[in-house]
């Protein structure tokens, strides 16, 4: 593995309360291959592959698809664990996330709930501003936690790792119970030998971020996503290919897990529905763990603990 002593040691600083193992998890496509949405069937496939690796999954929206109308039953079913996802913006989408967050929720127990994310790259994308998030937030968690049984279910939000280490953004950070932070070696056009140095880098920097703004090391921390293509157009000096995805399983999600940093993969299953980014083109049908129907992984998910 390639990363500095100093990183090390700063990041080693950073979670020093932390001992165990982080967990892992993978964030999960609702579409099938035909781009039609998965019904609770699906869902089911898709843990039954899954299961042996991970009971955790996160999606991005409550009602887009009725995710989480058809999603529940069968995380209830497999007995697993899930992040769900509300999107927060334009104000209908979010008054149909709402509604659809409240009107299912309780068909799963609160314990099967690892937290609710409010917003996926929201800043990033310049969809709102760092306040108006924490209101998003704020709203979210005030809806939840009024519902019997669901009152310390942790509510948050997911952006990426550069948006995070900015003091600007803070406001969305400190109204937080827990934020998953996203960072792509691939996307910074990392070459395979420097890609778990700035890994490691990324996500030391937004944890000691968000700790300074918190006041505190006990906050939930997830790393909300990471992975590697297997296929499709090379980005500056990342190159996809199951090999390279293979080395930055063990190099960069095996090895942050082992200093106990939760992490979610992106993602579980390849999305072959999903339209053309110019210049990387075959890249983005092409991050999944799991071929599309597949129910062996690209490559051993096992990590040497
Ligand atoms: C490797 O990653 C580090 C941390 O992100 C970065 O500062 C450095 O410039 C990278 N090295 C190369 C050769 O790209």
């Amino acid at each position: 593995m390639r990363f500095s002593v100093l990183s090390f040691a700063a990041l080693s600083a950073a979670i020093s309360s932390v001992a165990a193992i982080g967990e892992l998890g993978f964030d999960l496509g609702v579409k099938v291959a035909s781009g039609d949405c998965k019904y609770t069937a699906d869902y089911l496939s898709d843990f039954e592959t899954i299961k042996s690796y991970t009971d955790i999954v996160r999606v991005y929206s409550t009602s887009d698809c009725n995710t989480l109308e058809y999603l529940l039953p069968a995380v209830k079913q497999a007995g697993m664990r899930v992040f769900i996802g509300v999107w927060p913006t334009d104000d209908s989408h979010f008054a149909l996330d709402k509604q659809a967050l409240t009107t299912y929720i309780t068909e799963v127990d609160a314990s099967s709930i690892v937290g609710i994310t409010v917003g996926s790259e929201a800043l990033y994308r310049g969809d709102l501003t760092p306040s108006a998030l924490a209101d998003a937030i704020n709203e979210v968690r005030d809806l939840v936690h009024a519902i019997d049984g669901y009152e310390s279910v942790p509510v948050g939000t997911a952006d990426s790792w550069n948006i995070l280490v900015d003091a600007a953004n803070s406001a969305a950070v400190t109204a937080s119970d827990v934020v998953l932070a996203n960072a792509f070696s691939y996307w910074q056009g990392q070459t395979m030998a420097n890609s778990s140095h700035s890994f490691f880098d990324d996500i030391m920097q937004a944890l000691q971020t968000i700790q300074t703004a918190k006041g505190s090391t006990d906050i939930s921390f997830w790393i909300g996503e990471t992975g590697w293509p297997t296929e499709g157009q090379s980005y500056e000096s990342s190159i996809p290919s199951v090999d390279n995805a293979a080395t930055f399983w063990q190099e960069s999600i095996c090895a942050i897990r082992a200093w106990g940093i939760n992490t979610l993969v992106f993602e579980a299953f390849d999305e072959t529905w999903k339209p053309e980014t110019s210049g990387v083109e075959g890249t983005e049908q092409h991050w999944g763990l799991f071929a599309e129907d597949g129910v062996s992984p690209k490559y051993s998910l096992s990590c040497n603990f």
